[in-house]
């Protein structure tokens, strides 16, 4: 009989053994077909998820800021593209790894499954852990830059609305800190109190919470049609901008071409890495293809090139219309340098279009994020690291429901509670972490098992993957000299701290309870059948 006490972790040879077990890929891809997703994305749905999920406020409001620059980072100016270049390597890299895991073990959970395959059972739980900063703290930032886009779209329509909804009180459409920042000394007297504390409801951010949950409630195919829409609509605001904008273009504003020179280069690179995150969430999606083999790569490479190409012809004209150093660079140009040049060149009806597009390139990003972020918690449920009632799937549209509405749940405490800024360098942790990792286990799983079919390979192992390791590397550890704040420079050890206490306390003892009934049933069934060989041998 197994006594409560032995499921706990002990530091010794047999407790190291168990948090290094890795699973079988074999098994994985077994349990995935017993119980699995419903199988309905193809090539096409993917490189819409992808740029769906790729294109969001990164062009339509951080550019500005890698551009031009800011009190702490020297902008790239006209040589954004050379920094743009930069942060696609970092990715492309990264991506490659990637598309070689997802083709070759296609179950949900992305960068989780593949850390589970080749560093064991604890990393694979922290790199799942670390995987909710990047989809679920990012989901979180771009709810409230979803809720500031929609707010200032509002205000275009202010003589033909209500004044209460084109300019109600910050407290009900803004988040705390953000009101601490514009208010300073003043914030305490614009929001109500609730037993002595501030309080601040994002109205708009929460609402676009519920409105992503309840579509993607309704099943992936659903929601990828909704992407697909939103993937459109601003494609085709995006196009609308390099085409009008190109004859605004003044080539004089090209020079000089790199003012800050490489560290203005590298800074800018680093602030455009964000706007290339989310192309790895595909990757946990792959239970969900149709033909993951060959439709996974092809949607990952695909929706990162093609974003690319968008980025690089939007960062020509945005820096060939508007100077970027030399002069004193305006607050409508930080905050939606699209929108402004426009403005500026008085194509206002171009720059109510790009309003539009960024809040369908946001809500596709949300949509996209929220769907990752389940599918994760959803393969790591399924190997027991969290409760069973999250790995219960809706009868008919076989979508982890629970988990979904469990993640808006918790979103929407993070929408009231979060500091903004902290929130998005979480996310960068949290990426540059899991693409280290990824890249790691690909030239791991090549050394213990390098038979197994792939039908997808890194060109140039191991050079590429360990390019991916020093790229993403760079970056994290540029971002923790230069910009990271004290606060996330916190958070992230005691996000890990805290994931490491919930392993200890519940995966870990979870699965050497269920190791230790496979073993009992197993030696149940030796005894049975030794029994009936003694009975025949009496016969
Ligand atoms: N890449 C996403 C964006 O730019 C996160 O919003």
């Amino acid at each position: 009989m197994t006594t409560k006490k032995e499921y706990r972790i002990s530091f010794t040879k047999k407790g190291l053994c168990n948090i290094l077990k890795c699973k079988n890929p074999d098994s994985m891809l077994k349990d995935a077909e017993k119980n699995g997703l419903k199988k309905t994305l193809t090539a096409f749905d993917l490189i819409i998820l992808g740029i769906g999920v790729i294109i969001g406020s990164g062009i339509f409001a951080v550019v500005g800021i890698a551009a031009a620059g800011s009190a702490g980072s020297p902008g790239a100016g006209p040589a954004l593209v050379i920094s743009m270049i930069i942060a696609t390597l970092a990715c492309i890299f990264s991506a490659l790894c990637y598309c070689e895991f997802a083709a070759m073990i296609p179950v949900a959970g992305g960068a989780y499954v593949y850390t589970f395959a080749t560093l064991g059972e604890f990393m694979a739980w922290m790199v799942g852990w670390v995987l909710m900063l990047e989809y679920g703290i990012g989901y979180i930032a771009v709810a409230c830059a979803w809720s500031n886009h929609f707010m200032q779209f509002l205000k275009g329509f202010e003589n033909y609305l209500p004044q209460a909804l084109v300019n109600p009180p910050a407290w009900l459409v803004s988040d705390y800190n953000s009101i601490i920042a514009q208010y300073s000394d003043n914030a305490s007297s614009v929001m109500p109190h609730i037993f002595g504390i501030p309080i601040a409801i994002n109205i708009p951010a929460i609402a676009i919470i519920l409105l992503i949950t309840w579509i993607l409630k309704r099943g992936t195919k659903d929601s990828t049609l909704m992407a697909t829409l939103m993937v459109a609509i601003k494609l085709l605001v995006i196009a609308l901008f390099v085409i009008v904008g190109a004859f605004y273009v003044k080539p004089e504003n090209w020079v000089p071409f790199a003012p800050n020179g490489f560290d203005g280069i590298l800074s800018g690179a680093f602030i455009i890495f964000f706007a290339y995150i989310g192309f790895d969430a595909l990757a946990t999606t792959a239970e969900e293809c149709k033909n993951p083999q060959r439709d996974l790569p092809i949607g990952i490479i695909g929706s990162l090139l093609i974003t690319t190409i968008v980025y690089i012809s939007v960062a020509l004209v945005l820096t060939g219309m508007q100077p970027t150093s030399g002069v004193e660079i305006p607050q409508g140009f930080l905050k939606a340098p699209m929108a402004y040049v426009m403005t500026m060149v008085h194509q206002d009806w171009v720059s109510g279009f790009i309003s539009v597009g960024s809040l369908a390139g946001l809500t596709s990003v949300l949509l996209v994020l929220q769907m990752a972020a389940t599918r994760i918690l959803y393969a790591m449920s399924r190997d027991n690291f969290l409760p069973p009632i999250f790995r219960k799937l809706n009868r008919k549209t076989r979508t982890p429901n629970v988990l979904t509405y469990l993640v808006a749940g918790m979103s929407i405490i993070g929408v009231l509670t979060l500091d903004l800024n902290a929130a998005a360098e979480l996310c960068n942790f949290g990426t540059f972490t899991s693409f280290i990792i990824v890249c790691v286990a690909v030239l791991i799983l090549r050394k213990i098992d390098p038979d197994r079919y792939r039908p997808f390979k890194v060109p140039f192992s191991p050079l590429f993957p360990i390019l991916g390791i020093v790229c993403c590397g760079g970056l994290m550890v540029y971002f923790l000299l230069k910009s990271a704040s004290v606060m996330s420079s916190v958070l992230f050890p005691i996000w890990l701290g805290i994931g490491a206490l919930i392993y200890f306390h519940y995966g870990y003892k979870k699965n050497r309870k269920k190791e230790a009934r496979i073993l009992e049933i197993k030696n149940r069934v030796i005894e049975k059948l030794k029994m009936k060989e003694l009975e025949k041998n009496a016969e």
